[in-house]
């Protein structure tokens, strides 16, 4: 089997990829996968754990102290230390310097904060079938998926219209990091050699860089002006200090906004784009939706959401010499833990492979595990997806995926770069 570190893993059929980590989560320990990792900034390694079954994803999120994200979750490549704190934030820290950055942020996503957001998602998810219904189908992408998640997001911070086609263009890039149409190397090398290779490193990372550096600027700047006058958007709230006394710095905010941008935006288009997909190629799943949509929405989003996990996995780096389902690990060894695998487990799902939009109870891990970092934003996904589903399927109910979706090629998120629709 080729290593699921290795990107011409992903370009296999959806079937092939089910069965092979069907036929890892068989073995009775964790296996290690061989992967080389090809980054010259830091030593080399040779592979890491594949963390597969439902229980093992579960026991490592729950011991962060042990399975660490420093020095950095966000990428199965070795990144410079300095580099994996610019482009990740929170999500590469660990202990109280995660603590803290997650106190700060979380205020902006409590209950009460959603609910003021509320209206403006239903405001915007009604605009774009607006746009729809006036231009006619196309790319469903472009139209619907992609537009919702970042409007959200930048409406969060207070970011303005004019900014929003910028923070999609980087946001791409940043998450097309192993895709050819982003970085520039071809599909048949990546096929091939499974990551970019040496000579590629450097221009990769340059453009990674740009990418991110446009994004921190741009709330840098918005920071600065925020700290002079202050308005009721979330880059105000965390640049002054709240109760605690805490705040984050504009540069902070701006690595913040690249993970939110990376972490928020392209799951949520994968979500709201596999939906239909799904939707389309399961007739009665779509009938029992249509059936009862206000009852059943929520339901099919969390289906869609461990059918799909569009977060493929995260990484954990050891801390010390530890044990995880029944296998032992050595400090400083990676491991990968594969949402998309504990999310098919038969242990804990009857008929895994079955996309049934009523599963109930659903304890997909597809936000994460329980632990430290699981997804801060999984209610605002929630909404969103939610009430994009509602607003597509009331006013287009014959609204439908067309042909083939145009897969990234990613060993880190499912995401969809175009999909054709009909209505
Ligand atoms: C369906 C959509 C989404 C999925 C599948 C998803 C999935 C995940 C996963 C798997 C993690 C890592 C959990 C762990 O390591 O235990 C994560 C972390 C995170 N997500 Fe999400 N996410 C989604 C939407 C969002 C949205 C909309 C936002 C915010 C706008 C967001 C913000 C974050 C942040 C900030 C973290 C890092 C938390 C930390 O390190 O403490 N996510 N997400």
């Amino acid at each position: 089997m080729i290593s699921p570190g290795h990107l011409g893993f992903w370009a296999r059929p959806d079937e092939e990829r089910v069965a092979a980590f069907a036929a890892l989560r068989r073995h009775d320990r964790p296996q290690w996968m061989r992967f080389r990792n090809r980054t010259p900034f830091v030593p080399t390694d040779d592979g890491f754990w594949a963390i597969v079954r439902h229980a093992d994803v579960v026991e490592a999120s729950r011991h962060p102290e042990l399975f660490g994200n420093e020095p950095t979750a966000a990428s199965l490549y070795d990144l410079p230390p300095w580099m994996a704190r610019y482009l990740g934030s929170m999500i590469n820290m660990d202990g109280p310097r995660h603590a803290r950055m997650r106190k700060v942020v979380a205020r902006a996503f409590s209950p009460r904060l959603l609910a003021d957001l509320e209206a403006g998602v239903r405001d915007r998810a009604a605009r774009i079938v607006d746009d729809v219904v006036r231009d006619g189908p196309g790319d469903f992408i472009a139209q619907v998926a992609g537009r919702l998640p970042v409007e959200v997001v930048c409406d969060l911070l207070g970011i303005p219209e004019q900014h929003h086609a910028l923070v999609t263009r980087h946001g791409n890039a940043l998450v097309g990091f192993t895709d050819p149409e982003y970085i520039g190397v071809s599909r048949d090398y990546l096929l091939r050699h499974g990551a970019p290779g040496p000579r590629h490193i450097v221009p990769v990372s340059a453009r990674l860089m740009r990418a991110g550096q446009a994004l921190t600027t741009l709330v840098g700047r918005l920071g600065r002006e925020r700290l002079r006058e202050p308005r009721g958007d979330l880059i105000s709230t965390l640049v002054h200090a709240n109760p605690d006394g805490e705040r984050l710095t504009p540069r902070e905010v701006g690595t913040l906004f690249v993970l939110l941008v990376l972490a928020g935006s392209e799951t949520t288009r994968a979500t709201i784009a596999h939906a239909l997909r799904l939707l389309t190629t399961h007739p009665e799943q779509r009938e029992l939706l249509l059936a009862d949509l206000d009852g059943r929405t929520g339901g099919a989003v969390e289906e869609v959401v461990r059918f799909v996990s569009p977060v493929i996995q995260f990484r954990r780096t050891a801390t010390a010499d530890a044990e995880l389902g029944g296998r032992p690990i050595r400090a400083g060894e990676k491991l990968l833990l594969f949402y998309n695998s504990a999310n098919r487990d038969a242990a804990v799902f009857t008929e895994p492979d079955l996309f049934d939009i009523t599963r109930s109870p659903n304890p997909h891990l597809g936000f994460g595990g329980p632990g430290p970092h699981f997804c801060l934003g999984a209610n605002l996904a929630r909404l969103e997806a939610t009430t994009m589903l509602r607003e597509l399927f009331t006013r287009l109910p014959g609204i439908r995926a067309v042909g083939e979706p145009e897969l990234l090629l990613s060993n880190f998120t499912h995401g969809i770069k175009r999909m054709r629709f009909a209505v």
